[in-house]
């Protein structure tokens, strides 16, 4: 039988507590494919910064990347590896440069979903520029604060129409607040969006490839305790309507890993925050959830390298427009997108094989979570956050969050199932 090794390359910065998770849980398996006539084994390992030559191959079936969003070199080196080598890689790069809050808020709206009223207000101050001057004097209108607050509504956010991480995002009651914020905003270009008052439940929504977890999330909360424990906080189909916005949004942009915040109010969630390719996976602040993400990677990043499943160089929104235009209610109408992303992530192809082959990833991944290294890894990513003080207690309670989380084999479930019922929109249908 011919032996073939896959390789993946984790492309990482300071992650430090999910890699040895990874390469630990992958070694242990010891998995040995059988597929078709060969034998596959897989390899890992951490993927460096260095020079390279433009046509020189690439080593890697997948890349794991951390990377993208904020390292150039990094980023066309995986551009180049995708367009000259074959290489598949979660994020789709180009997606992950190009498709910010802004667009993100955009195109989903295109497609009926309910993002809170939101406007864009030209920026304060500009960095100069030669032309600058000509252009503002000749095209730039005055405008009313005040009348964008009211036709906005208040409470609202004014928020970058690029941002992350809560930067210059500001909480607007009156309209002198909006008027402050958005002299304090200065060169950033920003959004007034409305504000979802009165929610009653925030829910991040993450996927990896086409596995969602639903989280219960407390933004009031430090960043430990933001990602709650919480479990069984909505029926059934609204967590079905939650699993089908992340694969929509995720399939639509190209993003395997990415992860929408919602806010519910009157049984409605309104996603707010879903251009976030490569979110926080680290065990310092989802702790509880981590088992969960490190798994759907693993077996992801499997899947992919074992199927050798081919990158989708080009985004193709159309199929997801042509279902936009039907006269259907929007349910109907993001069950067809959903079922748009299921077919593009293989959802069915995952799940059959995922149910034959990674059993004994599941089981080296039960054991490690539960095992001294785990405990190691924790510690290493806690002693490089907090101070020494703090460390023994937050890894202790940490690593305690993931064995209950293991024992009640979280980290095995998945949101929202593929519906079998046929609805509108199979790809290439119009
Ligand atoms: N429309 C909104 N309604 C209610 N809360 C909001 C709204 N927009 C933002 N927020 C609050 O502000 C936080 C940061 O905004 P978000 O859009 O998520 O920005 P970032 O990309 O920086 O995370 C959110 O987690 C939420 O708590
Ligand atoms: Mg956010």
């Amino acid at each position: 039988m011919p032996q073939i090794t896959r390789h993946i390359g984790l492309s990482l910065g300071a992650d430090i507590c999910w890699p040895l998770a990874f390469e630990q849980i992958l070694a242990d398996s010891k998995l040995d494919l059988k597929l078709g006539k060969d034998s596959v084994q897989f390899a890992c390992e951490r993927v460096t910064l260095e020079p390279f030559p433009l046509a020189a191959g690439c080593k890697y079936d997948v890349v794991v990347d951390r990377l993208t969003h904020w390292l150039a070199l990094r980023r066309e080196w995986i551009k180049k590896c995708i367009l000259m080598d074959g290489l598949y890689v979660y994020n789709n790069p180009w997606s992950v440069q190009s498709y910010e809050k802004h667009s993100s808020y955009c195109a989903m709206l295109a497609l009926g979903m309910p993002v809170p009223k939101t406007m864009m207000v030209p920026q304060k101050n500009y960095e100069p520029k030669p032309d600058l001057d000509f252009t503002l004097k000749t095209y730039a209108r005055l405008f009313d604060l005040g009348k964008i607050g009211e036709q906005v509504g208040l409470p609202a956010f004014m928020k970058p129409y690029d941002g992350g991480g809560w930067q210059g995002v500001t909480k607007l009651d009156t309209e002198a607040e909006l008027r402050q914020a958005y002299e304090n905003s200065e060169k950033w270009l920003m959004h007034v969006q409305q504000a979802v008052a009165g929610f009653d439940l925030f829910v991040r929504a993450v996927g990896i490839g086409p596995q969602v977890r639903l989280m219960k999330y407390d933004a009031s909360q430090p960043l430990h305790g933001r990602y709650t424990t919480a479990r069984d906080f909505c029926s059934a189909e609204e967590e079905q309507v939650m699993a089908d916005t992340c694969l929509t949004i995720n399939a639509f942009f190209g993003w395997d890993f990415n992860s929408c915040e919602a806010l519910r109010k009157d049984g409605v969630f309104h996603p707010i925050d879903f251009a976030n390719p490569c979110p926080d996976n680290q065990v310092n602040s989802i702790h509880h959830h981590w088992p969960w993400y490190v798994m759907s990677n693993l077996k992801w990043a499997v899947f992919c390298a074992a199927t050798r499943r081919p990158m989708r160089k080009t985004l193709d929104f159309e199929p997801f427009y042509a279902i936009a235009k039907q006269e259907l209610p929007y349910r109907e109408k993001l069950k067809g997108y959903a079922r748009i992303a299921r077919e593009r992530l293989q959802a069915d192809a995952f799940t059959e094989f995922a149910a034959k082959h990674l059993r004994p990833l599941e089981e080296a991944a039960t054991k490690w979570f539960q095992s001294e290294r785990c405990m190691e890894a924790i510690t290493k990513k806690v002693a490089h956050m907090y101070p020494a003080h703090e460390v023994k207690d937050f890894s202790a309670r940490f690593f305690e969050l993931v064995k209950q989380a293991v024992a009640d084999g979280e980290h095995l479930k998945v949101a929202g199932a593929a519906p079998k019922a046929a609805v509108a929109g199979k790809e290439g249908k119009k």
